[in-house]
């Protein structure tokens, strides 16, 4: 009788148990989020904000305003864009975007591009040199600097110096900010390093080092070169010594 009420028991908190364990399930499952509030599109942005035309020309035959949309959409690090006004671009001596290639327009757009969002509260933080979407960012090639104090930001490419204008757009993924110049980048517009003199250096030392680990080596095996040689030498001009002797 006692055995049957405590496996009743047991039953009892088996079920409360399970329905528990249950309980806690669903509860873990996420909430419906409210759903996405539509693909961000950053030509539309640009467009509102009505003094980009030329970025969004250049964002339309590079591709890279659809490639930003993209990673919008597919990553959470979200972007920044650094956006030249129309101003920007008017005041760049004539044709110095029509004599760039493809590849170096599309190098030009990338490199007012941020693979990550930077809210302006964040300029203060950063690191520099600033990774672009443009790659590399040392020296020579594709680096950006930037400097802030109190409300004034200042970009610099070791060519141009820009000043953050305005912000045009921030929503937690995106931010576009406006810019008094193009910035162009070392790699397409500053001096480059003389095109021999940095390369062969390190050449030049290594072969000086491994020089150095095998001289000793070397020197022996020269040295007992140069002794046979001498050898040879000696018989030699004793025999000649001793003919001319005899003659
Ligand atoms: C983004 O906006 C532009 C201009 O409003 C439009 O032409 C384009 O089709 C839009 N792109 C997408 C993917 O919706
Ligand atoms: C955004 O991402 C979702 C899921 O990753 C995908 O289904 C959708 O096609 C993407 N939209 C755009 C405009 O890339
Ligand atoms: C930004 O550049 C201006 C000159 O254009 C300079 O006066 C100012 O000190 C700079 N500010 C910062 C934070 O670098
Ligand atoms: C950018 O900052 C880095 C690190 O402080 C520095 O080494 C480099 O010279 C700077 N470049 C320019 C163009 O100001
Ligand atoms: C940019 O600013 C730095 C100092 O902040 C200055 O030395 C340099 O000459 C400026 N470059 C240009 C192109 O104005
Ligand atoms: C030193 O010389 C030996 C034999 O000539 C060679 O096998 C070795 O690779 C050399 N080492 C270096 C560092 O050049």
């Amino acid at each position: 009788m006692t055995s049957l009420f405590l496996s009743f028991r047991f039953l009892l908190l088996l079920t409360l148990l399970c329905t528990i364990t249950t309980t806690t399930t669903t509860l873990a499952q996420p909430a419906p989020s409210p759903g996405p509030p539509g693909p961000t599109n950053i030509t539309k942005i640009l467009e509102k904000a009505s003094q980009f035309t030329t970025l969004i020309h250049l964002f339309a035959i590079t591709n890279v305003g659809d490639q930003i949309n993209t990673q919008l959409n597919n990553s959470k690090q979200g972007m920044t864009v650094f956006a030249p006004t129309d101003n920007a671009f008017s005041s760049l001596s004539a044709g110095t975007l029509n004599s760039l290639s493809d590849q170096h327009k599309d190098e030009l757009v990338q490199f007012h591009v941020i693979p990550t969002f930077i809210s302006p509260s964040q300029f203060q933080t950063l690191s520099n040199p600033l990774r672009t979407q443009a790659g590399d960012s040392t020296t020579y090639k594709f680096p950006l600097n930037l400097t802030s104090s109190g409300n004034q930001v200042n970009l610099t490419t070791g060519v141009v110096n820009a000043t953050v204008a305005n912000t045009v757009y921030t929503d937690g993924s995106l931010a576009v900010y406006e810019v008094d110049k193009v910035l162009l980048p070392m790699s397409l517009f500053g001096p480059q390093p003389p095109a021999a003199a940095p390369s062969p250096e390190p050449e030049k030392e290594k072969r000086k080092k491994s020089g150095d680990e095998n001289t000793t080596a070397s020197a022996k095996s020269s040295e007992g070169v140069a002794l046979r040689r001498d050898l040879h030498g000696l018989v030699g001009g004793a025999i000649v010594f001793i003919a001319v002797f005899y003659l």
